[in-house]
């Protein structure tokens, strides 16, 4: 465990703790400033190197200079022989100082100053966990995964390295899946000298033989003794001389003779992550255009009924592009890390596991387009909003994703509930699923779903039950109000 706890700590790094955090992991729209983030600290690297660069022209010319010096040894010629003590000495302290001098310093500053703005610990975290959450939930296969080929859709981006893969597997490893950990740390092993500059890694504290003990132990911890057996064996193949790798290869094959009984992983189980997982049904549809009221005869609105009993429905393109850039807009800076609160009104502090995005609220005096949903929403669906929270917009970040819940606390009841005026631009997952009802429904971007989750007497219709299901690819938003 001691090895555990150091070892992790160095992959994972420590909290800075006066920094603070962005909440960069979870909200896409949030993610927007690291790319210029990043532009900057590659061009102060540049800044940096050229500086560097115009120095080392300084040394070469000077050295250019004293070889010439010293081209022909005639050592009886005076004037010459003064050029060179003159050289020697007055040169030679200058050039010492030069040497000591601390060059860069405006760009080491430079890079000093960005920091406060880099993803913390925390925000680091969030986004490992959010990727260990889209694998468990939707079984991704880790080589696939790595490579961006996601439920059988390539995606085109960098390949993860040695590093994403050695991170990834210490997510599982410190959850003692060890498993699961071994799989993505074989990855690790296999993409180590892939890369380009294999150096790199060790500039960062990651040697090769760090990630052949991860794997020894985690094959070892898992109980596949034949297999830490090898990587033990390759160790010691690579550091002939090493006591560290003989003294595991004697430890492992102590254990092939008396094997420890070894607790078998068990993954808690959310509901959510099956019910993401599963393959549903195909549902049919019935489509119809709502032209009741005189409002709905100037712009009738096609409505979808997705389920009867208990009546699930989708409104189509009720807000159209403008309206959602908008919505986004007014939005963006009020973003704020979504909490859960427990009945008693606590602040449920899973930063990770239950729900992962940003929202705010906005009531109808920010501004006129809210009057105007409002007044669609009602005219759609005959529902008056008039008495409604006020609306909420979430953007989802990394594996996005809302666990398995009902929407309301037993202290603020409301009798229907609408969501996902869905302002989403998903290609995969972000789905919101009913376990309860075997329905899984995809998002649309401009479309409004609407539910009911308590009864005509006021008792709660357990049947709407739901979750959103963690966003694969793409940028979730929603807004919702009940
Ligand atoms: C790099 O150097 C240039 C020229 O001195 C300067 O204008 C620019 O701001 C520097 N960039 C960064 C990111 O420090
Ligand atoms: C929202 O902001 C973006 C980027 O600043 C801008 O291009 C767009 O026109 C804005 N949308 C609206 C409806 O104001
Ligand atoms: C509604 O929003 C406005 C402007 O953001 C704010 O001044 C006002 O207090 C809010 N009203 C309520 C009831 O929250
Ligand atoms: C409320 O109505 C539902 C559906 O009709 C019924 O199943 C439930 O038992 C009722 N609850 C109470 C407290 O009457």
């Amino acid at each position: 465990f001691i090895f555990l706890l150091v070892h992790c700590k160095f992959i994972l790094g420590i909290e800075e703790p006066s920094q603070i955090s962005y909440d960069y992991a979870l909200s896409h729209i949030h993610m927007v400033p690291l790319l210029e983030l990043k532009e900057q600290a590659v061009k102060n690297l540049k800044n940096y190197s050229g500086v560097l660069e115009n120095r080392l022209k300084y040394i070469e010319l000077g050295i250019k200079q004293i070889e010439h010096l010293l081209e022909r040894q005639d050592s009886s010629n005076t004037f010459k022989l003064f050029k060179l003590t003159r050289h020697l000495y007055f040169d030679g302290e200058k050039w010492l100082n030069f040497l000591k001098e601390k060059i860069g310093r405006k760009e080491m500053a430079k890079a000093q100053s960005l920091r406060p703005k880099m993803p913390t610990r925390t925000d680091y975290m969030e986004a490992l966990y959010a990727i260990n959450r889209l694998q468990s939930t939707y079984d991704l296969d880790p080589a696939e995964m790595s490579g961006g080929l996601l439920r059988g859709k390539q995606y085109r981006f960098k390949k993860w390295s040695s590093l994403e893969c050695l991170m990834v597997g210490t997510i599982y490893y410190l959850d003692e899946n060890f498993e699961k950990a071994e799989i993505w740390y074989q990855l690790a092993l296999e993409k180590y000298y892939q890369h380009s500059i294999p150096k790199q890694f060790e500039v960062l504290g990651i040697p090769y033989r760090f990630i052949l003990i991860l794997l020894m132990k985690s094959a070892k911890s898992s109980g596949r003794y034949d297999a830490a057996l090898e990587y033990a064996k390759k160790g010691a193949s690579l550091e002939f001389n090493s006591n560290y790798w003989k003294d595991q290869m004697d430890q492992v094959k102590a254990l092939i003779e008396n094997p420890k009984v070894i607790e078998q992983f068990r993954p808690v189980k959310y509901i959510f992550k099956t019910a993401c997982r599963k393959e549903y049904p195909h549902v049919h549809l019935k489509c119809r255009y709502l032209k009741t009221s005189a409002f709905l005869k100037l712009a009738p609105i096609k409505m979808e009924e997705v389920f009867l009993d208990p009546p699930i429905s989708i409104y189509h393109n009720l807000i159209n592009e403008m309206e959602i850039s908008l919505l986004k807009n007014l939005s963006t800076p009020y973003l704020k890390r979504s909490q859960l609160y427990s009945e008693n009104h606590n602040i449920l502090d899973d930063f990770s596991n239950l729900r992962t995005c940003k929202s705010m609220r906005m009531n109808d005096s920010h501004h006129s387009l809210l009057e105007k949903l409002n007044n669609r929403i009602t005219g759609a669906t005959g529902l008056s909003v008039k008495d409604s929270e006020m609306l909420q917009i979430s953007n989802y970040g990394i594996g996005g994703h809302l666990y398995e819940h009902q929407d309301f606390t037993t202290t603020t009841k409301s009798d229907f509930w609408i969501t996902g005026n869905r302002l989403s631009n998903v290609e995969q997952g972000g789905e919101t699923v009913f376990p309860n009802l075997n329905l899984k429904v995809s998002t649309q971007k401009g479309s409004l779903m609407v539910w009911y989750n308590l009864f005509l007497n006021g008792s709660t219709d357990s049947r709407v039950f739901h979750a959103s299901c963690p966003v694969l690819m793409g940028d979730k938003w929603s807004k919702f109000l009940g």
